[in-house]
């Protein structure tokens, strides 16, 4: 297994509309396995394989067992979206800001799981909100398209100190 590279905003691959993932292979199984890695890693709850600059329609996510628990969707389609709710967002190609973010508070998503079945979701809260989010991805869209409001991350509770020992740990890493 391996952590790969996350994109940040600017790189116009993440504008890009992501292909159909034609086939599971062994190949597929582990990019998934990479991305499940690349993603505990960064302590995120999701991740789209744009985000990784590969164009394939595939998100890993673990919200965790709490809200709803982890999920591989292939060619993940959201047939049905009810409800609305504004929640506070981030996302690991925009690492320095979060923002507020109106999504549907129910959705309803096909999706195909590593074993090759086409399956059916039922998703509220955050795992529809995450779902939601990382379903953007494959469009080249990012949540700073459509947040509310934007902030630094870092003006909420870190000091000056802090963000710069976190960009030097950043700096550190592979
Ligand atoms: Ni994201």
């Amino acid at each position: 297994m391996a952590t790969l590279k996350i994109l940040t905003a600017g790189d116009p691959f993440l504008r890009k509309i992501a292909q159909p993932v034609e086939r599971i292979d062994k190949k597929l199984l582990r990019l998934i396995k990479d991305m499940q890695e690349t993603m505990y890693e960064a302590d995120g709850v999701g991740l789209a394989a744009p985000q990784i600059g590969i164009s394939k329609r595939l998100v890993v996510i673990d919200v965790g067992e709490e809200n709803g628990g982890s999920f591989v969707l292939i060619n993940p389609e959201i047939i049905k979206k009810e409800g609305s709710v504004v929640s506070g967002e981030g996302c690991l190609s925009v690492p320095d800001f979060e923002g507020d973010v109106e999504r549907a508070e129910y959705i309803e998503c096909e999706f195909t799981s590593p074993n090759g079945k086409r399956l059916l979701l039922q998703a509220h809260g955050l795992l529809a909100v995450c779902i939601q989010h990382e379903c953007d991805h494959l469009e080249g869209i990012l949540f700073i398209d459509k947040a509310q409001s934007l902030s630094r991350k870092e003006a909420k509770d870190d000091t000056i100190e802090k963000f710069a020992a976190k960009q030097k740990h950043k700096r550190g890493r592979k």
